[in-house]
Parts: C-alpha cells; structure tokens; sequence
C-alpha cells in the first residue's frame, strides 16, 4: 500500500507556496544561527506572526477581494445555487421535480438510498489488489485455452471496457441533475466512481494481458453483437443529452424514467449477465482466476447498482402514479424483452458450441429467467412461464453476505489500506 508522506513534498514546492506568507523569518530573525544560538526565548518572540509580516503582492487585488466578500448577500446566493435557500422537511422531498434545497443531505427520507451508499463504500475494491500472474501465464501458453474460450475472455473485456464508460457517462451527464434527491445523488456519486473502477478494472486486464488495446476498445463498433447492445442503450442517452432538457411534464417525465428503465434495468440488469456468467464459470474451472474475481468483485457492485436502480425507478412510480399508464407499461415490457433478445443474440455470437459446462440454449434460459425477474422486480407480469434458473451458483456469486471463497483468494470484506504520515 502505498503512504503518503509529507516529506515526498518537493521543497523548492513548499517554499513557493510559503513565500507569499512566510517570507520575513530569515531577515527578521538573523541570529538563531549557530553564530549566535544564546537568547532563544526573546528570538521566538521576535518571530512575526505571518499574516501581520506578510503583504500580499498586489495590496489592491486584497482590497477588492474583502470588499466582494463583504457585499455578498447569502440568501439569493444560495437560491442560485440550487431551489430554496429554506430549512428542508422531510415531506418536500422528492424524486423528481423538487423544489426544496438539494444541497441539505438530511433529513433522510429515502433511508434506503442512504443504506446503499453505505453498503457500497463498505463494499470498496482496486483492480490491482488482485493477482494476475497465473491469468498472464495461461493466456500466453499456447495450449492453455482453447479457441473458444478465448473469444469468450475477448469479446467480454470488448464489451464491458465500453459498457461501463456508457454507463458512467450516462450517470453524470444525463440523470444525475433530473434525479432530484440529496440521498440518492449522494449513492449516483458513490456508483459513479464505481463505474470508474470498473472500467479501470478491464483496462488493467487488457494491459496484464498484453491484448491488442485498439481491437478490445473498438469492439463495440466493430463486432455486431456488442455493437448493437451499446447502441441500444446509447439512444436513451441522447434523448436526455441535450443541456436544456428538463422534467417536468408527463411526457418529459416519462423520458427520464425510460433512461433509467433503460440504464439500471436492461444495461446493468440484463446486457451483463451472459458475460459475467461466462467469465465466473471460467474462474470456477480453475481458468482466468484473476479475470474472473475482477467480475466477481463487479458483478457484486452491479447488482447493488440494480437494486438501487429498481427502488429508485420503483418510488417515481409511488409519487408520480399518473406516468405509469397502460401504454407506458407496455412499452416497459417491451424494452425488457427487446434487452433479451439483444443478449440472447450476444450468448449465441460468443457461443457458438458448448463451452465451459454451458451453451447458447441454456443461456437463453436463463436469460428468460432473468427478464422475468426484472418484469416483476418493476410489478409487471412476467412473460415466459416454466423458466428455471440453470446457473443457481450465480446468486451465490452476488450475494454480498454470504462469504464463499471461490477462488481461493482473498473475497471479503474490503479493508482500507492506504497510510497517511505526517
Ligand atoms: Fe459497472
Ligand atoms: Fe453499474
């Protein structure tokens, strides 16, 4: 782990941020020199305290400074900055379209935004903290992955190094400022720097890999499989992309719950799963170990991004029951489907034969099974009838609590690591 230390400070950097304020010591103290070392205590004394001894460069640039301070009014001030400058209730808080101050985290109404904040710092993780030595050794042996199984290793680290930018871009650039709720803004903040790690994540397997960076990054213009899944989640971006886009009306309204629906509920919640099963079955056959506690660690925090997701999608529909109309719904349904069908196409491309105890039907399976959970997590009805789960281990794989060590290595709570000296 890496320390940080005062000392690490370049000193020619600290005496040029000291000057301006401490420039007098060396003329206004002359003696405690070894010339002169006898009258310590009047020497201290005869230090001059730096903000009288220190003259700003330019006196008037101060002047200016202490006379805008002086004149600023805070009350517009704050109004500026976001809604009313008034003491928030907890029943002015909204999903949408509030009009109470954004900036005043509490009083929590929404404790279980909160909740997943929490839960998600305690879940931190840094992709270099896993080894990937065995994971360098097998890709480049000649013999120690068949074909099959590395078109699966590349079109997943194709598809997920772009999908998380996507996302994340989504997040900050589209539906944070329309998501107007201090708690649940303040877990947008917490996913977002998620995503960031993710994408890091992918990029630090592509580089230990020695994979030709160009081809993995492109893949999602350039291989129709993965191509077609970011533009569908692309063109829910760009319909809230526009700077003067607002909520407000039931059709602007709509708009915003479709990107989230879109974002949290196909993208993260269906688009991922044909290749995180993929890579985790690799890492259960003792394959890719390093890639795959990568995913494990991801898809951890991926379905807590769902899950927030689904709640957050779920409130709008309690406060704003007049958007969740018949034809809405459908729509929803469909977009489901649509996400399924996209993913469907992805697990047949990157399976095109039996591989690593699965095939392209029983992902179809589970894919169903997948879209049905999502439908109801949303309370819609389900669409398949009879679908069973054929990979019952990835729940286990998910689920926070319930410590398995797959791999051996370390899968567990996340202790902070980092050191500071002084
Ligand atoms: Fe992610
Ligand atoms: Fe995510």
């Amino acid at each position: 782990m890496s320390i940080i230390s005062w000392d690490d400070f370049d000193e020619e950097e600290v005496a040029v941020t000291t000057k301006p304020t401490a420039p007098a010591p060396a003329k206004a103290v002359p003696a405690p020199t070894a010339a002169a070392p006898a009258p310590a205590a009047p020497v201290a004394d005869a230090v001059p305290s730096p903000s009288v001894a220190a003259l700003p460069a330019d006196a008037s640039a101060l002047a200016r400074a202490e006379a805008a301070v002086a004149h600023l009014d805070p009350a517009p001030g704050l109004e500026d900055l976001e809604m009313g400058a008034a003491r928030v209730t907890v029943d002015e808080k909204r999903m949408i379209n509030c009009r109470a101050d954004l900036n005043q985290l509490v009083p929590f109404k929404y404790e279980w935004a909160w909740q997943k904040y929490l839960d998600g710092c305690a879940n931190h993780w840094m992709p270099q903290e896993i080894n990937m030595t065995a994971d360098i050794a097998l890709w480049k042996a000649t013999d120690g992955l068949t074909p099959d199984e590395r078109t699966i290793v590349k079109r997943n680290l194709g598809f997920f190094s772009t999908a998380d930018s996507l996302v994340a871009n989504n997040l900050v650039l589209a539906i944070y400022r329309l998501v107007t709720n201090p708690e649940c803004r303040q877990y947008l903040l917490r996913q977002a720097f998620e995503e960031a790690i993710h994408t890091h994540a992918y990029q630090y397997c592509i580089q230990s890999l020695g994979m030709d960076e160009g081809e993995i990054f492109n893949m999602y213009r350039e291989i129709p499989s993965v191509a077609k899944k970011a533009a569908w989640g692309l063109k829910y971006t760009h319909s809230l992309s526009d700077p003067t886009f607002n909520t407000g009306t039931p059709e602007t309204d709509q708009i915003l719950l479709r990107n989230l629906i879109a974002f949290y509920c196909v993208l993260e919640g269906i688009f991922f799963y044909c290749g995180f099963s993929q890579i985790l079955s690799m890492g259960r056959r003792n394959k890719m170990k390093g890639v795959a506690e990568q995913f494990q660690y991801i898809l951890r925090d991926e379905s807590m991004h769902l899950n927030f997701g689904i709640d957050m999608i779920n409130q709008i529909k309690i406060e704003n029951p007049h958007l969740w109309t018949p034809e809405f719904r459908e729509e929803v349904t469909q977009m489901i489907l649509e996400g399924m069908t996209l993913e469907i196409e992805y697990a047949r491309d990157t399976m095109p034969r039996g591989v690593l105890g699965m095939n392209a039907a029983m992902m179809e399976e589970y894919l169903k099974f997948i879209a049905n959970r999502r439908l109801s997590q949303l309370g819609l009805p389900e669409q398949f009838s009879g679908v069973q789960n054929p990979f019952g281990w990835m729940s286990e794989m998910m689920d926070l609590r319930k410590e398995k060590n797959f791999f051996e290595t370390r899968v567990t709570d996340y202790q902070v690591g980092g050191a500071l000296s002084w």
